[in-house]
């Protein structure tokens, strides 16, 4: 009852069997030979590199704890971590820079999953299904055009992840500070030195990790863009009262500034976000263009690999 296509299969199976038979070498001892030689080397590149790393380091470390200690391939230890910084960004591994990418892709909250293990853990089962859907044992890459093509869009869309990654503006709070005098041109209050000044302290204060402004800062946690908050016609004594105390108003995810910042600095911030009005609406929101084209990438990865399973044919031999 076999049908032509599994017959075609059983052949091909046994000219390889007799392939072996004739040109293939056993498994031991040639290719253990082989396992064992690389991981010798690999074993030996690592000691070396650890050797140099410790050997080059040189004792900068001062008593105050600044300074370091540091060898040609990195530091042996530097000065102790401080928890309290705010113009540190934790980044990823330079390898991590494309899955880090579809982290910005993806907004918290209403996509976030899918960006972090959705579409990751689609593609490694995309991969994961390949030898069982594509069983031809075509190899000649002329023959594979719609591997080959997969494969090419995988590299691209991997190489300009990781670009873009590396490119991405942190929401730090020194850069930051050099685009707030546009938000009082955008928002119409350039005449009010306090709202400027307070401009100036939201951008510096931390406030665009969570929240994000005219388009700048990214949006955690679900904090709201704060580009038209001043147009809820809240007073100023509201919003000083917010940020110096969220938890006050139920809201404990953000901290509390009335702690960190003078009353001074607060009823700047204050005044700057009731002269927010959403410079006519621009500002947050738009197409979410990059979400759309990751969709539309996977999409196509899921074409891809549906219609290898479906030009199933056997070719005239194995290449
Ligand atoms: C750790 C994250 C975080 C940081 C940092 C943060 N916020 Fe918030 N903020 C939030 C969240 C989350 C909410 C929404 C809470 C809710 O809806 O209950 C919020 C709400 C607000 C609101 C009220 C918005 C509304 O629609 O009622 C204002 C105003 C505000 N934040 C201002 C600030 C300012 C100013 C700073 C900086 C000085 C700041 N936030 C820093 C997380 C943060």
């Amino acid at each position: 009852m076999a049908s032509s296509a599994l017959k075609e299969r059983r052949a091909r199976f046994k000219r390889y069997k007799e392939d072996v038979d004739r040109r293939g070498k056993s498994f031991f001892p040639y290719a253990m030979f082989h396992d064992t030689v690389m991981s010798l080397v690999v074993v030996s590149v690592i000691v070396a590199l650890a050797i140099i790393w410790r050997w080059t380091a040189d004792d900068n470390l001062k008593p105050d704890g600044t300074g370091d200690y540091t060898g040609w391939l990195g530091a042996v230890y530097t000065h102790k971590a401080d928890p309290g910084t705010t113009n540190f960004v934790p980044r990823p591994d330079w390898y991590f820079y494309f899955l880090f990418y579809l982290l910005r892709i993806f907004k918290w909250p209403d996509s976030v999953v899918l960006g972090t293990v959705g579409i990751p853990t689609i593609a490694l089962i995309l991969l994961l299904a390949l030898p069982f859907v594509d069983t031809r044992s075509e190899r000649r890459l002329s023959r594979r055009p719609v591997a080959v093509v997969a494969a090419i869009l995988t590299v691209i869309s991997m190489g300009v992840l990781t670009y873009k990654g590396a490119t991405a503006k942190e929401s730090l709070g020194s850069e930051l500070a050099a685009i707030a005098p546009t938000w009082a041109q955008k928002q119409g209050f350039s005449g009010d030195s306090t709202a400027v000044n307070g401009a100036k302290l939201f951008a510096e204060s931390g406030c665009l990790t969570c929240h994000t402004y005219l388009g700048a800062g990214s949006s955690n946690l679900g904090a709201p863009d704060l580009s038209s908050i001043g147009s809820t016609s809240q007073s100023v004594d509201f919003f000083s009262q917010y940020v110096s105390d969220p938890s006050e108003f139920g809201n404990n995810v953000m901290p509390k500034f009335g702690e960190k910042l003078t009353k001074d600095q607060i009823n700047a911030i204050a005044v700057f976000l009731s002269k927010s009005k959403g410079a006519g609406g621009g500002g947050g929101g738009g197409t979410p263009w990059g979400q759309i084209i990751a969709l539309l990438a996977l999409g196509l990865a899921v074409l891809l690999v549906l219609s290898l399973a479906a030009t199933r044919r056997a070719p005239p031999g194995y290449a």
